[in-house]
């Protein structure tokens, strides 16, 4: 029986009943949902719409119903619509008049932010538990590889030499970041919406700061009218969310490409891959495809939010609802990704071997031998000039930058001496580069030194 049977004459069309059902995804609210209405609940009793018999008829009520729902025995249908209304509809069940009188003063539109809102506190302390996982993964991982060296790329070329410890720091303070992200939405979600009715609030005298207080936030939203047409919060956490996975992608694009024959960098535990049903060689990394597969979803989570909302008229209309999907969505798959992308981090082993041959056998010093010049007096364009024609030199000869003899060099440039040789090989400039921030061995002790610390606070 549905709530507003009083004004219409007719039944639902059994299609329209099924196309606007939401309850086969916002049933996942249901613990917030129960939540919200037990504050109410408190709240109306203190005003004096409930008595204290009547109040403790609902809690209780509500409180079985959880317990149906988290067991599997609950009846959910479509023709319900909502996990607000099922929840409600069950409680009259049960208790009669006094579950009649719970939904004074409130509206199911602000009641669907606030549990969407309760549902977020708590989905993204979930992700930023992932992230503090994966931090602390990768934080071990480079102090135990802090020795191994690789090429660092740009354009898919090596570059300059780096510790692979730098790399793996690399995504680690973009996965840093994304934590100050979450806890700046989490902030900013911590408003109560309820109160605000369907719109324009109430004429009962809710208290809205004793249930503020009951539910924990911070404060009291300040116009009705915003409240329930807002869904930045959920742009917010699905933002947040959709960053952390294109990270997250970025990683594992790397990983993939480290782990091909043609690289060898690293290689991947058995239980993060799967076989091919045809080759019986093959060890493919699909945990982290599939990482790399689901940012694309989650992005398109983000994008399917604004659309929703753009042009949108003020206040609460139904296409809100197609918000919950992308929402739950985004936050399940980034925590899971975490959790995954944390396993293949501790998992995965590196082939000191092979990334230093990558790192040796190549012109990556070629920067180092302009820098070298560019120490000993010579404009940096014109010391580039001179290292470039070197590599140029190298190449034709097939051989790499520490073959050349002084004699050669000097003939590039004067101040070329013997110190020169040591200065281009990569260990080096591990050891030489001073910038902070840098890729050396002493930049990368600092910072797993202050960030075992970050991560322990
Ligand atoms: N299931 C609805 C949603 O998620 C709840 C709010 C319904 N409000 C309304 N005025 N029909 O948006």
């Amino acid at each position: 029986m549905k709530p507003w049977g009083g004004r219409f004459k007719g039944q639902t069309d059994p299609l329209l009943e099924k196309f606007s059902a939401s309850i086969g995804f916002d049933r996942e609210l249901y613990r917030h949902d129960i939540k919200g209405s037990i504050a109410h609940a408190g709240m109306l009793e203190k005003i004096g719409i409930l008595n204290a018999q009547e109040k403790k008829k609902i809690v209780r009520g509500l409180k079985e119903i959880e317990k149906e729902i988290d067991s599997g025995r609950f009846q959910f249908s479509d023709a319900l619509e909502d996990i607000h209304m099922h929840i409600e509809a069950r409680l009259i069940e049960k208790t009669g008049e006094a579950g009649k009188k719970l939904h004074t003063g409130r509206s199911r539109n602000d009641q669907v932010s606030l549990d969407m809102r309760l549902f977020l506190k708590e989905g993204l302390a979930g992700i930023d538990e992932g992230l503090k996982g994966l931090l602390g993964a990768l934080l071990k991982k480079a102090e135990k590889e802090k020795d191994v060296i690789m090429p660092g790329y740009t354009h898919m070329q090596r570059a300059q030499v780096v510790p692979f410890a730098h790399y793996l720091l690399g995504h680690y303070f973009a996965l840093r970041r994304d934590r100050d992200r979450l806890s700046e939405c989490l902030r900013r979600l911590d408003v109560l919406p309820l109160g605000s009715g369907a719109l324009a609030g109430s004429t009962i005298p809710l208290d809205r700061q004793w249930v503020r207080k009951k539910l924990g936030f911070a404060k009291v939203s300040r116009n009705s009218m915003d409240t329930v047409a807002d869904r930045d919060f959920a742009v917010d956490a699905v933002y947040s969310s959709a960053m952390i996975m294109v990270h997250l992608s970025r990683f594992a694009e790397d990983l993939i490409i480290f782990a091909t024959e043609e690289f060898s960098f690293i290689s991947l535990p058995d239980e993060l891959c799967t076989g091919s049903s045809l080759m019986p060689h093959k060890k493919n990394p699909d945990s982290l495809e599939l990482i790399r597969g689901k940012t694309g979803r989650v992005a398109a989570d983000l994008f399917g939010l604004f659309m929703i909302l753009k042009g949108l008229p003020y206040t609460y209309n139904r296409d809100l609802q197609e918000d919950k999907e992308p929402l739950l969505h985004a936050v399940r798959t980034a925590k899971d990704s975490l959790a995954i992308m944390e396993l293949c981090v501790k998992g995965m082993t590196a082939d000191k071997k092979n990334m230093e041959k990558a790192a040796v056998e190549s012109f990556m010093p070629a920067v180092e031998m302009a820098e070298y010049l560019t120490m000993k007096g010579m404009p940096f364009r014109q010391a580039h000039g001179v290292a470039g024609t070197a590599v140029r030199m190298c190449e034709e000869k097939g051989m790499r930058l520490g073959d050349m003899t002084l004699a050669q060099l000097k003939k590039l440039s004067v101040l070329f001496e013997k110190d020169v040789f040591d200065f281009i090989r990569p260990q080096s400039a591990l050891k030489m580069r001073r910038s902070e921030g840098s890729a050396s061995f002493k930049e990368v002790s600092k910072v797993i030194d202050a960030e075992k610390k970050y991560l322990r606070s």
